[in-house]
């Protein structure tokens, strides 16, 4: 399936009526399939993000890597939510990650900040910057830092083509997302070696690698470089389409709570990633809520959650395998 391209640099600098003119069709694509690509992204260099990701996964050992990881799977460290999340074998989904948000500086400095009981120490944790050989370090996170302001500003630069296409006020959707707990991950899918399991096996033969889910986010901004895998389900007649690549672009999906900030109106379509027996590197951004933000759908103003996107989000993700041991919280 090849994705309805939209231009991110014309819509930045060719005025108010190409604004208009791409926010039609953004909203277009958002209601009727749910994806659409972005190129022409002032700021973005695939090859170079490429060389990065390939740098922490494929030239670094597991257990080099798993220096930088979380409770989760080393009890010895403090750290909850950012960080190297390793393979875990035999599940439903087949992949490493390195993750950051958008939060700097040091975890002790972090710590004396926040009430280790609040849904904000959690989401608002620094990013684990690997130090493994000096100079390529500092590189990487250079790298990874500038990448993710540039997703970050495609993320901003697509909700006001759906704030104007929708009639939104962007303030709406400004308040609640000024201090975005967005997520940026690079992920390694090496291909399977070990036991595939039976929920993985398609009748077509084909093997899955990210059973099909729907996204949390806003909005989901990915690049898959030269990697194909990525499938959607059309809405409509439920087949499922593979995802054209495109280096250079950013495959964009609606998320859930997008869906629901719009009454419904944009679609969070289902999708999954095969395992097509070759390494595959991708690199996503969840754009998300403040993690205070209410839950509201911005064309009735009615709520949707009793609590805010950090404690809803917690409670949502619990339930996949690399946050099962997350704590409870409550404010
Ligand atoms: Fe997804």
């Amino acid at each position: 399936m090849k994705l309805v391209e939209i231009d991110i640099a014309d819509i930045l600098n060719g005025g108010e009526e190409r604004r208009e003119y791409w926010s039609a069709i953004v909203i277009e694509q958002f209601k009727e399939i749910g994806f659409l690509r972005c190129v022409n992204i002032p700021g973005h260099d695939d090859a170079e993000l490429l060389e990065k990701a390939n740098w922490f996964h494929l030239q670094h050992s597991e257990q080099e890597k798993m220096k930088y990881t979380t409770n989760r799977f080393d009890p010895s460290t403090p750290r909850l939510y950012r960080g190297y999340f390793p393979i875990i074998k035999n599940q439903g989904s087949h992949k490493e990650c390195f993750e950051i948000g958008d939060f700097e500086g040091t975890f002790e400095d972090h710590q004396a900040k926040y009430d280790t009981s609040s849904v904000a120490s959690l989401m608002l944790e620094p990013a684990q910057w690997p130090q493994f050989e000096k100079e390529s370090s500092q590189e990487f996170r250079k790298t990874v830092r500038a990448e993710y302001e540039v997703y970050h500003m495609v993320a901003r630069v697509l909700i006001e083509c759906i704030s104007k296409g929708l009639k939104i006020d962007i303030e709406e959707f400004r308040k609640r997302t000024d201090r975005t707990c967005a997520t940026f991950r690079l992920i390694h899918y090496p291909p399977r070696a070990d036991i595939i399991p039976e929920s993985c096996k398609l009748p077509t033969g084909e093997i899955i690698s990210t059973p099909e889910h729907h996204d949390t986010s806003i909005l989901t901004v990915l690049e898959n470089f030269n990697y194909r895998g990525l499938q959607v389900q059309d809405p409509k007649t439920e087949k499922w389409f593979s995802i054209d690549t495109k280096p250079g672009s950013f495959v964009v999906n609606v998320g859930k709570i997008l869906e629901r900030m719009t009454g419904g109106q944009l679609r969070s379509t289902i999708h999954r990633v095969l395992d097509l027996g070759e390494e595959r590197i991708s690199a996503p951004f969840f754009y998300e809520p403040n993690v205070d933000a209410d839950l509201v759908d911005l064309t009735t103003m009615e709520k949707w959650s009793d609590v805010p996107y950090g404690l809803w989000m917690v409670q949502y993700v619990k339930k996949f395998v690399e946050y099962n041991s997350l704590p409870s919280y409550e404010k």
